[in-house]
């Protein structure tokens, strides 16, 4: 599989989900969509065992080894959510404060030269930031996705981040975002094509 996407929304096929599916429809790449709300995921408890007694490994037995492995075996990341008070919704921030192991499997370049933070296996990997709002602090979401995914080292490509107010977006009512999400897609696919570890 080519692209692992992070739908961050609650809600299925509504406005998140119709943005991402619209990037996706372009890439022309196999994809996978994980919700991390539909998931078993516990908080990350900031307890370092996987930084410290089992290198790149959390000792919580839920979803989020499979989804690890996926982040691996993937070439391309896509995070898509909606705002909610300017962030994520809680289910997607519990999926990346989890998904610090990775940082600890001693694969990769050390971050920025120092060992503190660990090593960083998914850089340069291609990634895509897909945010919308009712109206406003998109802006803040997805400053807070980047974050994430500057922490990891990946590259990011694109970002579509619109207050959207509610529309969900297909080919049929919104030709013009629907094309513009296409185009973003097909420019994603092209990275994810052209990325070689
Ligand atoms: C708990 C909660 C907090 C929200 N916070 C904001 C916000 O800070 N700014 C905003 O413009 N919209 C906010 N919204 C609206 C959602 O971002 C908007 O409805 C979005 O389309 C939801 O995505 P979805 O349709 O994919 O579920 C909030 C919605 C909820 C349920």
């Amino acid at each position: 599989m080519d692209i692992l996407a992070l739908c961050g929304s609650p809600r299925k096929n509504k406005t998140t989900h119709s943005v991402l599916q619209a990037v996706l429809d372009g890439t022309g790449c196999s994809s996978e969509i994980l919700r991390p709300a539909d998931m078993n995921i516990g908080h990350c408890t900031g307890c370092l065992v996987c930084k410290k007694k089992t290198p790149g490994k959390c000792w919580q037995d839920d979803d989020m080894a499979m989804a690890i492995d996926k982040m691996f075996e993937t070439k391309g990341l896509i995070i898509a959510s909606p705002t909610y008070f300017g962030n994520v919704p809680g289910p997607l921030k519990n999926f990346v404060d989890r998904s610090i192991p990775t940082s600890y499997t001693g694969k990769g370049d050390p971050w920025m030269g120092a060992e503190n933070h660990g090593t960083r296996p998914l850089k340069g990997r291609p990634a895509m930031i897909l945010v919308v709002s009712g109206g406003a602090d998109h802006e803040k979401t997805a400053a807070n996705i980047r974050l994430v995914l500057e922490y990891y080292e990946y590259s990011i490509v694109g970002e579509f981040v619109e207050p959207m107010g509610g529309a969900v977006i297909s080919r049929d009512e919104y030709p013009d975002i629907y094309a513009e999400l296409f185009e973003l897609g097909k420019m994603f696919g092209q990275a994810v094509h052209d990325y070689s570890p």
